[in-house]
């Protein structure tokens, strides 16, 4: 098993994180549909609503921030926040290529939030504190930063079994390629997909009236399997590090094993996977 120090592991997510950022930009469009269902939920769960001010947290190419300045509205307001220069820069291009007035872009980790204390109504990640380098310390800072009685909120994998868009291919190339053994801890898509795991960590870390709520829906857009592979074989750093492994000759062989895999999600040249994500809730105290 890897093991490396925090600071190593963090680098590490990080420097994937920017050459993620070019290829997250590059598909924006369908993952702000693909993954709308979690965007949806994390509104309806944080109770986000006109003229609010909500923090998200890891942002990325820019969801759920931008959807939420049209819910907030003008008398709202977004923090956006990444550590990574590259998904700052694209998510802020696009919020300016839609004249969004009431969104704010800093580049910082959510474990060390440069606001102060009660600044936010409301904070929320979708698909991020997986990655946090130490998430008790992000979801602490999270809670700082928001008033008494407010709501923070982060959408995550549920498990692998349940999200064939993840492990159709993961598990196709797993049994041509040898992936590198992770520790269960380790930063990752699915590490808190385990009910119950994130919820602790809210808890410990001060927050009250944990709520865990399974949302089942369809990933869903309109490409066919050729798009599909180009986009997860691009957009995921793991992916991307065990594809490079692969010798060029048996691409083709690979691939033909996830297609024929994957054949049953796709139907005429749209696409259609069952998920399950988790949505945890939990309040900072009114005092
Ligand atoms: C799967 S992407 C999700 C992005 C976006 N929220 C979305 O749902 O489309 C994970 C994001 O977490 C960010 N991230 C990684 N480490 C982080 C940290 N320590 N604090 C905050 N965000 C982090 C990455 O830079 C990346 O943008």
């Amino acid at each position: 098993m890897k093991e490396m120090n925090p600071e190593q592991q963090s680098k590490k997510t990080l420097d994937a994180w920017q050459i993620s950022a070019q290829y997250w930009d590059k598909y924006r469009a369908l993952i702000a549909q693909m993954f709308a269902p979690l965007t949806a939920g994390l509104i309806e769960e944080a109770r986000i609503g006109v003229g609010q001010k909500v923090l998200d947290i890891g942002g990325g190419s820019g969801e759920p921030s931008l959807t939420i300045s049209g819910i907030v509205g003008p008398t709202g307001s977004v923090m956006f926040t990444d550590p990574v220069a590259g998904m700052v820069e694209t998510a802020q291009a696009e919020a300016d290529r839609r004249d969004l007035t009431n969104i704010q872009f800093k580049q910082c980790s959510g474990d060390d939030l440069p606001f102060a204390d009660d600044t936010f109504d409301v904070a929320v990640g979708r698909l991020s504190v997986m990655f946090f380098a130490d998430p008790a310390t992000g979801v602490r800072e999270a809670l700082r930063v928001i008033r008494n009685g407010g709501h923070v909120s982060f959408a995550v994998w549920g498990p692998k079994e349940a999200n064939p868009f993840f492990s159709t291919v993961n598990n196709v190339v797993d049994r041509f390629v040898e992936s590198p053994e992770e520790h269960p801890d380790a930063p990752d898509a699915f590490r808190f997909a385990t009910p119950g795991k994130l919820a602790a960590v809210l808890e410990k870390a001060g927050a009250k009236s944990m709520v865990e709520r399974e949302l089942n829906f369809q990933i869903e857009a309109p490409i066919a399997f050729e798009q599909f592979w180009q986009l997860r074989t691009e957009m995921s750093e793991t992916l991307r590090e065990t594809m490079a492994g692969v010798t060029p000759a048996r691409l083709p062989t690979i691939k033909q094993a996830v297609a024929d895999e994957a054949q049953k999600y796709f139907v005429n040249e749209t696409m259609s996977f069952p998920a399950q994500a988790l949505i945890i809730t939990g309040r900072k105290p009114a005092v």
